[in-house]
């Protein structure tokens, strides 16, 4: 497979995070095959006839059921609001394309059940938005939890803060409904987290949770004096138990003044703890147990060209990676899965369970007890 054929839906924050991956990855990779920009979509009027020319798009639409329909298209990138990735997920796979698709999978448990069965009854590739898990300080991270170096996993503290609504006064919109958003904090930023923590520590199998909506109504843009209700989470902490007996405690917050991207896990371990913030994405913290107590301390390593796949995209270390060079290497893995048939992290299946786990949490929320997940 030498060239693939591209549809992007969706061209704003993640569309055009697609578009730049799609546009980079075989410059940066090599070794995979060419995307071809064959048409973008995107609902707003305005919109696709400017961005296709700006990402390099052959050709635009307004409707999505044309770039699921074009036979010049071999993969579906789905870039809007979770709403829609389970009708326009479903019916791409119908159509024999692959589906790449920002997460969350879709507004509810019973969604991402549809979508990860659609998958498998399609036999073509899906991969989910999880980009921080490709970060190769978080790889570092987990191959050096798996080869025991922080021993025995005991437990991990994690949280996903961001500042994106902390605002009060902030316009309401879609992001605050259950109807067109589903989970707020939990399936904005929670299943990152989550997601993060399967990777290093393994599948969790029970939780218990306690949500919390902190602004419970906000403005509607341009009506002065009018508000609507905000029906979903601005806030989540969770008790969970992993599948090896390894507790933890996850939190987020989308109203959390002064974090911007406040992604961070401490893994701790009966040898040494590591520690990574998605804040300074190019470090870990490390610390081992051993050697004279008195100058023992976290170290911090940065990462560089030993920290595959760092030198593919930059032969210098500590020169550092950015949040879009994750998603260049969440496109490369992708496309090198549908061309080798090989292994292919985050699909819809690995995302079905970091769904059941979010949905679990909700459940916990809402019962006020501890929900098995596993
Ligand atoms: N992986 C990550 O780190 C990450 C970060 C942010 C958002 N996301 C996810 O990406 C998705 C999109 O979020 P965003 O921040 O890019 O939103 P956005 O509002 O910036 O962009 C969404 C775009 O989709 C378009 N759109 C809406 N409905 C459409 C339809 N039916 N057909 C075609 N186009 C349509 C809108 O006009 C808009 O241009 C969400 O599911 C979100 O959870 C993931």
């Amino acid at each position: 497979m030498d060239t693939i054929g591209i549809g992007l839906i969706g061209t704003g924050f993640m569309g055009k995070c697609h578009a730049l991956a799609f546009n980079a990855v075989k410059a940066t990779f090599g070794d995979v095959p060419c995307p071809r920009l064959e048409m973008l979509c995107d609902l707003e009027p305005a919109r696709p006839a400017a961005k296709a020319a700006e990402f390099g798009f052959a050709r635009w639409t307004t409707e999505w059921a044309a770039i699921v329909a074009d036979p010049k298209i071999d993969l579906v990138s789905i870039a809007t609001p979770n709403a829609t990735h389970r009708e326009i997920a479903v019916a791409a796979l119908a159509a024999g394309k692959h589906v790449y698709c920002e997460k969350p999978m879709g507004l509810t448990l019973a969604d991402a059940e549809a979508m990860a069965e659609a998958a498998g009854a399609a036999k073509r590739r899906t991969r989910l938005g999880y980009n921080y898990t490709v970060n190769p300080a978080v790889q570092h991270a987990r191959r050096l939890i798996a080869e025991g170096a922080i021993g025995r996993v005991i437990d991990v503290r994690g949280a996903f803060d961001e500042d994106y609504m902390a605002d009060p006064a902030l316009p309401w919109s879609w992001r605050c409904r259950v109807a067109e958003a589903g989970l707020g904090v939990l399936g904005d930023l929670m299943c990152h987290l989550v997601a993060l923590a399967r990777l290093l520590v393994g599948p969790i199998a029970s939780v218990l949770a306690a949500v919390e909506t902190a602004h419970r109504a906000r403005p509607v843009a341009d009506r002065p004096g009018e508000t609507n209700p905000v029906d979903n989470e601005d806030v989540a902490h969770a008790l969970v138990r992993f599948g090896s007996g390894a507790t933890g405690a996850l939190a987020a917050s989308r109203v959390a003044h002064g974090r911007k991207n406040g992604l961070r896990v401490e893994v701790h371990g009966s040898k040494g703890m590591i520690v990574f913030d998605q804040e300074r994405l190019n470090e870990l913290q490390i610390f081992i147990a051993d050697g004279e107590p008195a100058t023992r301390g976290f170290r911090s390593l940065l990462t560089g060209p030993l920290h595959p796949p760092y030198g593919t995209l930059c032969p210098a270390p500590g020169h550092s990676l950015g949040f879009n060079d994750l998603k260049v290497i969440e496109v490369a893995e992708f496309l090198n899965a549908i061309a080798s048939g090989g292994p292919n992290a985050f699909d819809f299946a690995e995302g079905l369970a970091v769904e059941r786990v979010i949905h679990g949490f909700i459940r916990s929320a809402n019962e006020r007890r501890w929900i098995d997940v596993g």
